[in-house]
């Protein structure tokens, strides 16, 4: 691998022949290089996994970093075909949910360490707290991604799934979840349909999001909108209608969109995660 093959792959996360700027990497190695080429899989072969890429995953996962070495998640794997038709169904009707071999959900799980609390302290105060809740969602984020760029090294292809917290209380009852567990989201994981090219999806340019010594909203305008030009020829390369700011702006401008997650405070409640 040389350094040109890198600045090809970051040439494609910022869209440069879309009209992007990336910047010059100086640095070569196969992890920055699967990184670099992550897209997001939603087309399938039902092909089966060998039984050694769960725990290979896991095994990834769990080689995150975890808040005060908490280890507040916990992940399901669910291959039962009619399980992930349900789960399918309750995640807005995602067809890639079913037809992939697996289904990895992550959990931010509170009750492991409230039940060794209850046990010796008798008082589980502290897990009724944001910050438990953040610690939660946080550790099982970080160990999500580690299992989904394993997949992807593997040859293997991932898509999250947020919906999974459109319904939390059907999701929790179909995976028989105690409560002070809640599904955070969801990973697909199969052999990519190699019919079905997935392409790498533009990102702002790092001038956005990188911010030096201090932070500078005001500055972003200009190049937030170069990149909606950039990923509107992407959209329109895919054949996905709208611009990116409009697709912000219907997220943050109402909560129609939202299928439900604009009620996930008191599903939270509902699921043990009191919020104080
Ligand atoms: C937490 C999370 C939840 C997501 N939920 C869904 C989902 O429910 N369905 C889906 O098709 N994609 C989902 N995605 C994938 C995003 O749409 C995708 O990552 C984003 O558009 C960027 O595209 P890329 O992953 O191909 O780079 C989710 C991604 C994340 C990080």
């Amino acid at each position: 691998m040389t350094t040109s093959d890198l600045d090809a792959g970051a040439g494609e996360r910022y869209g440069v022949a879309l009209g992007g700027t990336a910047p010059r990497l100086g640095h070569v190695n196969a992890v920055l290089a699967a990184q670099l080429a992550h897209r997001s899989v939603r087309a399938y072969l039902p092909d089966p996994l060998p039984d050694t890429v769960v725990p290979t995953l896991v095994a990834a996962a769990q080689s995150a970093a975890t808040s005060s070495n908490l280890q507040l998640w916990s992940v399901i794997a669910v291959r039962d075909a009619d399980r992930r038709a349900r789960l399918a169904r309750l995640a807005g009707g995602q067809a890639h949910i079913a037809r992939a071999p697996l289904l990895l959900v992550w959990l931010a799980d509170l009750a492991r360490a409230r039940r060794i609390a209850q046990a010796r302290r008798g008082d589980t105060e502290g897990g009724d707290l944001v910050e438990s809740a953040l610690v939660a969602f946080v550790d099982a984020a970080l160990a999500a991604q580690n299992a989904a760029l394993a997949a992807e090294s593997l040859g293997l292809g991932t898509v999250y799934i947020g919906a999974l917290r459109n319904h939390p209380v059907e999701v929790a009852a179909e995976l028989a979840l105690p409560p002070h567990v809640v599904a955070a989201f969801g990973l697909v994981v199969g052999h990519p349909d190699p019919a079905v090219a997935a392409a790498v999806k533009p990102r702002l340019p790092q001038e956005v999001v990188l911010h030096h010594e201090t932070y500078d909203l005001e500055r972003q305008d200009g190049p937030v909108a170069a990149y909606d030009d950039v990923i509107g020829a992407f959209y329109a390369a895919e054949g996905l209608p709208g611009r990116w700011v409009d697709r912000v702006a219907d997220r943050f401008g109402s909560v129609a969109g939202l299928r439900g997650r604009d009620r996930l405070r008191a599903a939270l409640r509902e699921r043990g995660f009191p919020l104080r």
